[in-house]
């Protein structure tokens, strides 16, 4: 009875009481249920910093488009720092800077919407952005009430600058502001993992981040100045014990992708799929007006998005193979799954696997699969061929850094 209890009451928290809390008076919905999917889109941080301007951006937004972004599924144009005044008007209100924004914000973000993409902006719940620019701290509901005249869709919120202020409170003013707005607005948790976002962030924004700052290097963390960012692998082994907590609406954020941005084509491949894998939020950062033929292919790989945005939300947990080779194990809807097969070795290793001798099974989504008892159909999501089943052995070899993604359907 008393678990009876417990059980109603958690349930009640988790479903109904979350629900009133997100939606207006109208129903619609509101921050914290906006991303039933993990959010796709662009940004303008990790090539450009706060080197932006509009006509530049504009640029971007047709490409964005023509190159076949928009319809692989990629939604939202997102502003990063620097995109307004170094201070505040008489009014306390924030200002796009007239130098690069010319035009008003509105303007820019009319363009944006006119391309049938959503638009994003970024601030930062301290009193300065990290690029010194002013922040939000005190200006909440102002703030969220200027986005939503602009017509802003996405909002990335930082924390620097934020002294002694309790995270999980913070997010949540902010949250109930962009709500208060009456405006769907997404909201981008930013705080780098520092206060355990995937405990508190569900219901707040949709999606966190949960490390430091990506780098556009594969393996090793390297300084740059006075700090050090996060290499891709150095994310991507932060990312297995928190799995759990990804989902639907309160998705775990590995930052910002850095396909096209200096790694090798088979390091940018792997990035891209592994992110894949982890269900992440897909937010390019690359030049979209110099983007290679095969950075565009990895970008716009279907087949892999579709793994990425599978129904079910949930993120891949790893399994070691001989040899070093790690599985990475993504459960999809239909009783699919994704299978990855990585080498981060420096070396090129053999996959000779008997899938017979293989199970694998996930407490979490409840995946149980006996290789000897059932069949699946196999299909490699880069080359986009059908490679039998699994009643034959699977043998080839694997590059250094390179990845194997092959899609499951149970065979009938
Ligand atoms: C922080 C964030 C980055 C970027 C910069 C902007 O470092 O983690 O993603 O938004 O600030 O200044």
């Amino acid at each position: 009875m008393k678990f009876l209890r417990s059980f109603l009451l958690s349930f009640l928290l988790l479903t109904g009481f979350n629900y009133a809390f997100c939606q207006n008076a109208g129903g619609k919905l509101l921050t914290g249920q906006l991303a039933p999917k993990p959010p796709m889109g662009w940004n303008t941080w990790n090539t450009f910093q706060t080197k932006i301007n509009e006509n530049m951006l504009k640029e971007m937004v047709d490409v964005y488009v023509n190159s076949g972004m928009r319809d692989a599924g990629y939604q939202y144009f997102v502003l990063d720092d620097g995109w307004m005044t170094m201070e505040r008007d008489q009014n306390g209100s924030l200002v796009a800077d007239p130098v690069k924004f010319p035009n008003g914000m509105k303007a820019f973000a009319d363009y944006v919407h006119a391309k049938g993409l959503k638009f994003g902006i970024y601030n930062c719940a301290g009193s300065k952005t990290c690029a010194g620019y002013p922040g939000t701290r005190g200006h909440e509901y102002e703030d969220a009430r200027l986005y939503a005249s602009w017509g802003v869709d996405f909002l990335k919120y930082d924390w620097c600058n934020t002294d002694s202020l309790n995270a999980p409170e913070a997010y949540k003013t902010m949250s109930a502001a962009l709500r208060a707005t009456g405006r769907p607005i997404v909201f981008s948790i930013c705080e780098w993992g520092d206060h355990k976002p995937w405990l508190w962030a569900g219901g707040i924004g949709e999606l966190y981040r949960s490390t430091g700052d990506i780098s556009a290097s594969f393996t090793l963390r390297k300084p740059v100045g006075n700090w050090t960012p996060q290499s891709v692998l150095s994310i991507l082994d932060l990312q297995e014990a928190i799995r759990k907590y990804n989902g639907p609406n309160h998705w775990n954020d590995p930052d910002m992708l850095e396909v096209g941005n200096g790694m090798s084509v088979v390091e940018d491949k792997s990035h891209f799929s592994l992110w894949c894998m982890l269900a992440a939020p897909l937010a390019a950062g690359n030049d979209l007006r110099k983007m290679t033929a095969q950075t565009r292919e990895i970008l716009t790989n279907k087949e892999m998005i579709d793994i990425d945005q599978d129904e079910r939300g949930i993120a891949a947990f790893k399994m070691m193979m001989p040899d070093s080779l790690e599985l990475w194990v993504k459960p999809l809807k239909n009783n699919e799954l994704a299978l990855c097969f990585f080498n981060r070795t420096g070396n090129t290793k053999k996959i000779d696997l008997n899938w017979k001798n293989l199970n694998i099974s996930d407490q979490q989504s409840g995946l149980d699969v006996h290789f000897d008892k059932q069949v699946f159909t196999l299909r490699d999501a880069w080359t986009k061929k059908n490679m039998g089943k699994t009643d034959k052995k699977l043998e080839l070899s694997l590059d250094s850094h390179d990845v194997l993604v092959l899609r499951l359907k149970p065979a009938h």
